[in-house]
């Protein structure tokens, strides 16, 4: 039930923190370190190369487990679109694990592709908010999100909640393997947590931002660099599907090689800066278009920040960031959506869980 809240997007969007913690909670053994099943591990270890598998936004947490994973647990990771791998599968390595990762479990397209790869034989690992969906059921393995009930088609809670168990997957592998993890992941995710609440206190903020540079424009970009990038693709995607904008997200370096091309007087772009090492790089990238009229709105992370930004969010771990930038897009789309009179929980054209391909 929705309760007092006008949407059940605005809840999900809330809930977010308590699902953090839910998560730590369950994942955690009775000393209180991160655990996960003995066979899923030994599966891990047993490949040579993960081949992850999701749709929109389960697609776009995939592109940052694969970081998780590559730089925690030091296995090499490939990130597909399940309605392309049918007809487009890359030549797969020697000992492949899959790994579907979808909120509902009932995806058509991601199914597909679970029942060619069992019939050449690979094992599998589904992660998913619904215990009991097919994916899970058909899978040989399964982790569950715990984000509880995710009824706004825009998924919110489940992306950071696919981004938590992620990340703790790639904990408790590497230090499966003797790799040492150079900070407590428990404790990040508090600190995630935490900075959650920050943002659900700010919806002002935000709801400014919408009015501000939302409330008319046909089109807006987002634009990153690092994990930034793919962050910006969720922002987009969360903001062309609930309030009808045309959005793009772009690699800040890609901009030159023709995407500029579309900045007009007043376009605007969001963009995210919460990556040290692109600190510079990406705010080259904001004066680039702001030299053809762009309207900019960055967000940087607290330690990052400069007198032109117009939202810092709190300090985080740098491999963590997505779990809370993504929040500002989630609230942006979400009033944006809302100013421009659109069916929030029900955007024209969607459905919660797509069973067709
Ligand atoms: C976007 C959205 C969709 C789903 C996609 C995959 O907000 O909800 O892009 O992420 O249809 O769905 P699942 O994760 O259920 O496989």
């Amino acid at each position: 039930e929705k309760g007092t809240y006008p949407h059940y997007m605005l809840k999900e969007i809330d809930e977010q923190p308590a699902v953090m913690r839910k998560i730590i909670q369950n994942y955690q053994n009775d000393s209180g370190e991160l655990q996960i099943d003995q066979d899923i591990l030994s599966a891990m270890n047993d490949s040579d190369r993960i081949y992850i598998i999701a749709a929109g936004t389960s697609y776009h947490a995939g592109l940052v487990g694969k970081q998780f994973l590559e730089r925690m647990a030091q296995i090499p990771v490939e990130v597909h679109i399940s309605s392309e791998f049918g007809y487009n599968m890359p030549l797969l390595s020697k000992k492949p694990l899959f790994i579907f990762i979808s909120q509902s479990g009932e995806t058509a397209d991601s199914r597909q592709v679970l029942v060619q790869i069992k019939e050449m034989g690979h094992k599998s690992l589904t992660i998913t908010n619904v215990q009991g969906s097919t994916l899970s059921r058909e899978a040989d393995y399964t982790l569950l999100l715990h984000a509880g009930p995710e009824i706004a088609v825009a998924s919110t809670k489940a992306y950071t909640a696919q981004l938590a168990v992620l990340a703790i997957l790639a904990e408790v592998t590497a230090k499966s393997r003797d790799i040492e993890v150079p900070f407590s992941l428990v404790q990040e995710l508090g600190i995630v947590a935490n900075a959650m609440e920050v943002l659900r206190d700010s919806k002002e903020e935000f709801e400014a931002i919408a009015r501000e540079y939302l409330s008319v424009t046909r089109n807006c970009f987002f634009i990153g660099r690092g994990i930034d990038f793919y962050v910006g693709l969720e922002g987009a995607l969360k903001l062309k599907e609930i309030s009808y904008i045309q959005a793009e997200g772009f690699a800040g370096g890609e901009l030159k090689h023709g995407t500029i091309a579309l900045i007009e007087e007043g376009t605007p772009v969001i963009a995210l800066a919460t990556q040290k090492f692109v600190n510079l790089s990406i705010r080259g990238n904001v004066k680039e278009v702001v030299a053809r009229g762009a309207n900019p709105c960055i967000i940087s992370m607290d330690g990052l920040n400069t007198d032109e930004d117009r939202f810092v969010i709190p300090e985080v771990h740098e491999l963590l960031t997505p779990l809370i930038s993504v929040v500002p897009m989630q609230l942006i789309s979400y009033y944006a959506a809302l100013h421009r009179d659109c069916d929030v929980d029900k955007p024209r054209n969607l459905a919660k869980s797509v069973t067709v391909e």
